[in-house]
């Protein structure tokens, strides 16, 4: 018994270690979105894609109706803090708390946030989203995009959430679903490469993460696969990064670094045939996801 815990407790250790490392190491662009672009009409390129996935959370989180100067909420694995500086610039009423594990990644979100002029409605703080020491129902919504995928007990995320959310609060989630857990051995080999690329243990089983928000205590639970929304964003950038690796990344360098990612074989798989394999075995989709915590 006592053995299963330390286990436990060092497993958990070694994922976020996993996490941390892996972010340290990757910068964002001009738009500071580490997530996925949304493509619908009008938008044209893949910046404005990545800056309109912050819009399409504020039209999920209801901000144009939410004008009230207490109004608080919580980004959930906030990256360097694109979602909410780009929120907190839009509305300006709104106050935008992000937590993240990683501590580069609070400096560069609280730098650009004084960059951008949201300092005053932004905080970025160190913590894991599932222990956030935060005060109970102090946030009136809560989002995560692309970040509860790195949780490794779900029901333990979607708890905090509740305890920190206000009642008939909004939990908007955006991230990579699995539907099902049986696929053929290629998927399942794909499926593999493609976690480990993004240090990801496993992707969110979306039965699972519905029956735990029912659980937990959510309510008027709202599904939308929206992957044909960010298809050709990833399209895009799979074709520049393989361009881009191909044709700029010096040979004798690609040769040293055989075991890493950048090794032209492993940056292929992970890059380019796993996503399509996976994707077109419909084993992985690009869902959001809203639900209201029913008030007790
Ligand atoms: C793909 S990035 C997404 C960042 C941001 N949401 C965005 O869209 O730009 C994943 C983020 O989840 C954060 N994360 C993963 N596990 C976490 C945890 N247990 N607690 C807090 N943050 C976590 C990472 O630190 C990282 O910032």
């Amino acid at each position: 018994m006592s053995n299963n815990k330390i286990n436990l407790v060092n497993n958990d250790s070694i994922v976020k270690n996993k996490i941390v490392n892996h972010y340290n190491n990757l910068l964002p662009d001009d738009s500071l979105a580490l997530h996925f672009g949304f493509y619908e009409r009008g938008v044209r390129t893949l910046s404005d894609a990545e800056l309109n996935m912050n819009n399409y959370i504020g039209r999920l989180l209801d901000l144009d109706t939410l004008g009230t100067t207490d109004s608080k909420i919580l980004d959930a694995g906030c990256g360097v803090g694109g979602t909410s500086i780009y929120l907190a610039k839009k509305y300006r009423n709104i106050k935008f708390v992000g937590i993240t594990l990683v501590p580069r990644q609070v400096d560069l979100a609280n730098k650009f946030a004084l960059e951008k002029g949201v300092s005053t409605n932004t905080e970025f703080i160190l913590g894991d989203y599932c222990e956030t020491g935060l005060p109970d129902n102090s946030f009136s919504h809560v989002f995560a995009i692309e970040s509860a995928c790195y949780s490794t007990d779900k029901k333990r995320f979607i708890q905090e959430v509740a305890r920190v959310l206000k009642s008939n609060g909004k939990f908007v989630i955006l991230d990579g679903f699995v539907r099902g857990k049986k696929s053929n051995y290629f998927v399942q080999v794909a499926y593999r490469y493609y976690c480990d690329g993004w240090a990801v243990s496993d992707f969110i089983v979306i039965d699972e993460f519905l029956s735990h928000l029912k659980d937990v205590g959510f309510d008027d639970v709202k599904v939308r696969d929206i992957t044909n929304n960010i298809l050709l964003f990833m399209l895009i950038g799979w074709f520049r990064g393989l361009a881009y690796f191909l044709f700029a990344t010096p040979s004798k360098k690609r040769k040293k670094k055989k075991s890493s990612n950048k090794n032209p074989f492993t940056y292929f798989i992970i890059k380019v045939f796993s996503p399509i394999l996976i994707l077109l075995s419909h084993k992985l989709r690009y869902i959001a996801i809203t639900s209201v915590k029913k008030p007790k």
